[in-house]
């Protein structure tokens, strides 16, 4: 076991245009450690998860994993990609694909799997999420939570080192929400490395380690979950938390 963190951010700066939307992020995350980020619309969170697969890059700063800098011109994007999954509001699953081919493409394109090879670990990465009955399935044939858990196992195919989750839960009708949180508690428990942005207080409670507080792209608070909720310290985090409630 190596003694880095598996994320680690280093005075990570963004801009679009001229517009600095991180300003100087800091960030570390252990093995199989779950952070959780949170802050108001803009703040810049997704830009953030974005930057630490390389699906964004930073304009300064660095992002190494497991003790490797990823934010250089040597390293292959897309095996970051694959190393670092993420899931996304939307799901973002190809239409014209089964839930099988949905999560077995990444294997076979990145992984450079055999197909036959590819079906079984996506099969058994359905499985692992609880679709095993729905393989051959086309995601308009799926409610919003199969759908994003078929997104969570195409992630989890692909043995990724952490998988970076940006509001998994925003886009699903309330009774959807707990089957998606109850696969991403699952995979905690069983020791993936998460960062998560979301607004659900309760499954941050039980499942977060560390909490990151945004505000106008810079870190105002972190600290253990439990601690940032009950007793902030910053009073932007108050604020925030005041108007979730
Ligand atoms: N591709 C882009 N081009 C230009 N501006 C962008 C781009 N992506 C994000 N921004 C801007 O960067 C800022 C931070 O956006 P970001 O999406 O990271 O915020 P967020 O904290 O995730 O917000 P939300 O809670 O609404 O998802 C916003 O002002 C946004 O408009
Ligand atoms: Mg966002």
């Amino acid at each position: 076991m190596s003694a880095a963190p598996m994320i680690e951010a280093r005075g990570i700066h963004k801009y679009f245009g001229s517009m600095h939307v991180l300003r100087g992020i800091d960030a570390s995350v252990a093995h199989g450690e779950v952070a959780a980020l949170m802050g108001s619309s803009g703040s810049g969170k997704s830009t953030f998860l974005r930057c630490l697969n390389r699906i964004e890059e930073p304009t300064e700063g660095e992002v190494l994993i497991d003790g490797s800098i990823i934010t250089n011109m040597r390293t292959d994007v897309n095996r970051v990609r694959a190393d670092i999954g993420m899931v996304f509001q939307d799901y973002n699953l190809f239409p014209h694909m089964t839930a099988l081919e949905n999560v077995a493409l990444g294997l076979i394109h990145v992984r450079k799997r055999s197909r036959s090879e590819a079906r079984d670990a996506a099969a058994s990465a359905l499985e692992q999420v609880g679709l095993a009955d729905h393989l051959t399935k086309h995601p308009q044939q799926l409610s919003g939570g199969q759908q994003q858990r078929v997104a969570i196992a195409r992630s989890l195919a692909m043995q990724p080192k952490a998988i970076l989750f940006d509001e998994p839960t925003s886009a699903l009708d309330p009774e959807m929400v707990h089957e998606v949180l109850d696969v991403m508690r699952a995979l905690a428990g069983e020791g993936m490395t998460m960062v998560v942005v979301s607004h659900e207080i309760g499954f941050l409670r039980k499942v977060a380690d560390q909490l990151i507080v945004f505000d106008a792209g810079l870190v105002v608070e972190r600290g253990p979950t439990v601690r940032v909720l009950d007793e902030p310290e910053h009073e932007r985090t108050r604020e925030f938390l005041r108007a979730l409630r």
